[in-house]
């Protein structure tokens, strides 16, 4: 890697090119979302008992938690992008074949807002504040705000704490049951607010560190920051600075054996301050310019450039590395139209997402980046203990114009392996390993699936070898469309038991 320079493949990219600084955007405005109902559900419950059919294996006993907006609209007020929907969390808590049910909102900042208003009133991804204006001095100089952030895209574990994230500092610390306990607060001195971050925090299966980007935007110098944090530890630690003088939106990032690489995309924002006055306006598309891969080596910090043709990406899949190559898959598109076409979720006319590989030849120091497959999926998860190696599998939300089914997408042989049912709108695909697995795809998938024509939800688990089913866990509710999961495996079983304990004793699960 020591030879590597920053190459230019693409021959139409020009240093003239660059400098022209062309804005070719389609798109610079959000559809409404409709129907309502899907994508809005104002209900909290906690510890209600549901229907099993089929049966859970035995071995899976946890809580299996999803995040994503769960109110949008009102009479009067309305949020601009499915991103910005206030957050909602959804628990199925498993346990010895029994299933208990809690949704509750995020109290964030804007919720609590909002309740007092009834208006939409804040900071977001496409929201600007009818008060309180984005301060540019806040921006700036880092003010320290304690307030809780509209954290509705993740849900993950940092330091064996439960944490809702978005894509700026800080997460929030969310309880078993569901409750917002607040921010939480890194040990350390890198920013805290007003900067960008990926919500796809990913922890390395060996070391078992997390590791993140974060963008900073300063007075004097802009810069995507690399940091790990260590087990057991509440600080993030600076890993590489990389300068820049305009910025990329970035969803999510990959670990590539020893290397992180991060994608920077043609969808930038040329004066990182203008973002003061609304996050997502100020980006545009650049059609003639690249995208940069960095590529860091996650010991030393030492960066390298690389550059190819231009397209966008929410998602990579995974990355490593083999015989002297850096591998990433990620789910990429022509453009970044998809913004804004993301309100239309899950009716998205003509899908023009596919599976991209980006290889990176270190002794020829060539980039290659090509179209693996023309199916259509979104919301990739794989295999954890995967992570920044070779891997066989991943699992993603099937694309079908008549409903969204599963796909497990096999690298090494031709034929993948499907589940489908017409009508029915599947969610993000969760693998949970069994305890003893002794192949890659030895567990099961849970995921949240949406029946429109009867509008209902239910928790469907998956084996993950076949794509069988082998529960459906039916939810007391229409579940909103929302983002992403995680499962928790049963590790401090003294507030679980005694939930099942007070259900046992006749306290019966309650609406509220
Ligand atoms: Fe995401």
């Amino acid at each position: 890697m020591g030879k590597i320079i920053s190459v230019l493949l693409i021959s139409f990219i020009c240093v003239g090119c660059m400098t022209q600084q062309e804005k070719t955007s389609h798109h610079t405005s959000f559809p409404e979302m409709s129907p309502l109902y899907m994508f809005q559900n104002t209900q909290e419950m906690e510890n209600v008992d549901l229907k099993v059919y089929g049966k859970i294996p035995e071995w899976l006993q946890g809580d299996f938690v999803r995040n994503g907006p769960g109110l949008i609209r009102t009479k009067t007020s309305s949020i601009k992008s499915w991103f910005d929907g206030l957050g909602k969390l959804h628990a199925f808590s498993i346990n010895n074949g029994r299933v208990l049910y809690t949704c509750k909102f995020l109290r964030s900042a804007a919720y609590e807002k909002f309740k007092t208003t009834g208006e939409f009133d804040f900071v977001g991804f496409a929201q600007e504040p009818k008060t309180d204006p984005f301060s540019l001095i806040d921006f700036l100089f880092d003010v320290k705000n304690e307030e809780v952030t509209n954290a509705n895209v993740t849900i993950s574990k940092i330091n064996n704490h439960r944490v809702a994230m978005t894509e700026i500092p800080l997460p929030v610390e969310i309880s078993k049951s569901l409750d917002t306990k607040g921010p939480f607060d890194y040990d350390d001195d890198l920013p805290k607010n007003y900067s960008f971050e990926s919500a796809h925090i990913l922890e390395d299966p060996q070391t078992k560190a997390m590791w993140n980007f974060l963008i900073k935007i300063g007075l004097f110098e802009t810069a995507y920051q690399i940091y790990s944090i260590s087990p057991h530890s509440n600080s993030r630690q600076l890993v590489s600075s990389i300068p820049v003088s305009s910025i990329s939106y970035m969803h999510s990032f990959s670990l590539a054996g020893k290397y992180f690489v991060l994608v920077d995309y043609p969808f930038r924002a040329k004066d990182p301050k203008d973002i003061a006055h609304g996050f997502i306006k100020a980006f545009s598309w650049y059609q003639n310019e690249p995208t940069k891969i960095y590529v860091i080596n996650r010991e030393s910090g030492q960066f390298w450039t690389f550059y190819t043709k231009p397209f966008f990406s929410y998602h990579h899949i995974n990355g490593f590395e083999k015989d002297n190559k850096i591998f990433v898959d990620l789910i990429a598109y022509p453009d970044a139209d998809i913004i804004y076409n993301v309100n239309k979720y899950p009716f998205i006319k003509n899908p023009n997402n596919k599976l991209y590989r980006l290889e990176i030849d270190c002794l020829k120091n060539q980039t290659n980046v090509y179209q693996v497959t023309h199916e259509h999926f979104e919301f990739p998860r794989l295999n954890d203990s995967r992570i920044g190696k070779e891997y066989q599998y991943f699992y993603a939300v099937h694309i079908h114009p008549n409903g969204y089914g599963i796909l497990k997408y096999n690298h090494f042989k031709a034929k993948n392996t499907t589940w489908f049912r017409e009508g029915f709108y599947a969610g993000e695909p969760v693998y949970i390993p069994h305890p003893q697995a002794k192949a890659e795809d030895d567990g099961v998938i849970l995921t949240i699936v949406n029946n429109l024509k009867e509008k209902t939800s239910f928790l469907l688990i998956l084996d993950a070898k076949e794509l069988k089913e082998l529960a459906r866990i039916e939810a007391p509710h229409f579940i909103p469309f929302g983002f992403h999961g995680r499962f928790f495996e049963e590790d401090s079983p003294s507030p679980y038991t005694q939930r099942i304990s007070s259900f046992r004793a006749g306290t019966r699960g309650r609406a509220r």
